[in-house]
């Protein structure tokens, strides 16, 4: 029989910590619905102590779960186990993530201490956070560069006091495979009692070996991986959940399985990545929009033979599906509501209604809608609450004109108007904005990127925009170029926080 491998998925804290990609708690709870759906096994909330939000996403996903564990994280201070504590008051089924950094450099350079002294506040902090939960985790945080033998009487110690499972991350991303499988082995060659604790994994990308350091990790014992959906986190990110699950699938002889439903697999990178306002790469595996395409002549030809000549995995297995219904203006509620439900999208009510008008307002300027769009769509209704909003915008530009545009914007229910030229419409129209939105700010970074192809596509925009020294990220949608660029940029100023 295969061994289990538990999932534990960390988007919702590690994940979140990605500037410009916090969620609000609607859409946590949302993720994580998305997560219990994908048959993850523990779900890590947030960081209690960190900020009230954090906090209540950690009390309301509680409570919106059922089958997860509802992991809290902390470290190894009892006042951040008391908060985590009560956070997951409602947790059916609970976790705490206590741990401090085993490393030379944290040892002395974060917490100016010594191996004895860290390895006592390791200890006391499992013993202390056993008094409110049975299921304890403990990360040796930068374990990828402690030294194997203090690492191992860490992780014995706190096996002896009652942690459930230990967290290996390589927090730099620095271990090669083979390093970091080693690790792995040492642990279990050197540390007696290791078979009470469930050993997992935690990699980071910043070499790009985050995937294969945990599959090494597994491959030596590792029986708990630590990921994000598209693997997104802090720097080059984390060890993706959907790498992870297909390389299992791919490699039956590694005799491992997931309770992961690998058919969710597309729906909760879509939704993750529209909610996190974070495109995915296209080229990225798995989730990545060229992941199953062949372009090449020799690779057609090659797949329209047999499939087998050029895929290793199935589209569908993924859960991508190329025989997805196109919505047309003709299309009803009932279909648009089918469709984001497919996608991992639950409306209602008012909410299906302003996607609703939104659809049908796009299907007159597109002859098809499609997955894409739609889930763009759902992602506007969100900004339907920002207080300054764009009424209107015209712009003249061509060859031989100087580019104008004329802005109107609502603040708060009064209008204002505005009109700038510039040496493109999109220059214009941010000269106007800012005529009316009368602070520092400086557009730092704009990515413009096609949805789907065509002259009648909508496009995505991100932009970053900086004010009294803080990065602000703003988002928006559109098939006019201009009005997306304008709407991303007052979705960031909606953000500014004085
Ligand atoms: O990367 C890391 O070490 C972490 C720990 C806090 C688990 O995220
Ligand atoms: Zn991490």
């Amino acid at each position: 029989m295969a061994d289990r491998l538990y999932v534990f998925d960390t988007t919702l804290r590690d994940g979140e910590q990605v500037p410009g990609c916090q969620l609000n708690t609607i859409e946590k709870i949302q993720v994580a619905k998305a997560l219990e759906t994908l048959g993850v096994d523990v779900i890590e909330a947030g960081f209690p102590i960190s900020s009230p939000g954090d906090f209540n996403s950690v009390v309301e996903i509680s409570k919106a779960v059922t089958w997860p564990t509802i992991c809290a994280l902390t470290r190894s201070v009892q006042k951040d186990i008391d908060v985590a504590a009560e956070a997951l008051q409602y947790a059916k089924r609970k976790r705490i993530h206590t741990g401090i950094g085993t490393s030379e450099s944290h040892i002395k350079y974060k917490f100016n201490s010594t191996p004895e002294e860290i390895l006592e506040r390791a200890v006391a902090a499992v013993k202390y956070a056993r008094r409110f939960v049975d299921d304890v985790e403990f990360y040796c945080e930068d374990a990828g560069r402690t030294d194997n033998e203090y690492l191992a009487r860490v992780v014995e110690a706190v096996i002896k006091a009652g942690a459930t499972v230990v967290n290996i991350p390589d927090t730099t991303g620095y271990c090669l495979p083979v390093e970091y499988g080693e690790k792995i082995k040492y642990l279990f060659d050197h540390v007696d009692g290791i078979d009470k604790a469930i050993i997992s994994s935690h990699c980071h990308n910043d070499l790009g070996m985050a995937t294969a350091n945990t599959i090494s990790g597994v491959m030596n014992g590792v029986r708990q991986v630590e990921v994000t959906i598209n693997g997104i986190g802090e720097r080059a990110g984390n060890t993706s959940l959907e790498e992870v699950a297909m390389i299992l699938k791919c490699h039956k002889h590694l005799g491992i399985d997931t309770n992961i439903n690998t058919q969710k697999i597309a729906s909760t990178s879509r939704l993750v990545s529209n909610l996190m306002n974070m495109p995915v790469q296209p080229n990225k595996a798995i989730v990545g929009k060229n992941a199953f395409a062949h372009s090449s002549g020799i690779h057609q030809d090659g797949v329209l033979k047999n499939l087998q000549t050029y895929e290793i995995m199935n589209p569908k297995d993924v859960g991508i599906d190329d025989n997805a219904i196109v919505l047309t203006a003709r299309s009803g509620r009932a279909a648009v509501r089918h469709r984001l439900s497919v996608l991992g999208v639950e409306v209602d009510g008012d909410k299906l209604n302003t996607i609703y008008e939104a659809f049908l307002r796009l299907a007159d300027q597109k002859k098809e809608i499609c997955d894409d769009d739609l889930l763009m769509l759902a992602g506007q209704e969100r900004t339907s609450a920002h207080h300054i909003k764009l009424e209107y915008l015209q712009t003249t530009s061509g060859v031989g004109v100087t580019p104008v545009a004329i802005i109107g914007l609502n603040i708060a229910g009064e209008k204002f108007e505005a009109t700038a030229s510039g040496n493109g419409p999109v220059d214009a129209a941010v000269k106007a904005l800012k005529k009316i939105i009368d602070r520092k700010m400086e557009l730092k970074e704009l990515l413009i990127q096609a949805i789907t192809r065509g002259s009648d596509d909508a496009c995505k925009v991100h932009v970053q925009v900086e004010t009294e020294g803080v990065i602000y990220y703003g988002f928006a949608a559109n098939t006019d170029i201009v009005s997306a660029t304008i709407d991303a940029y007052i979705d960031a100023i909606n953000k500014f926080k004085n």
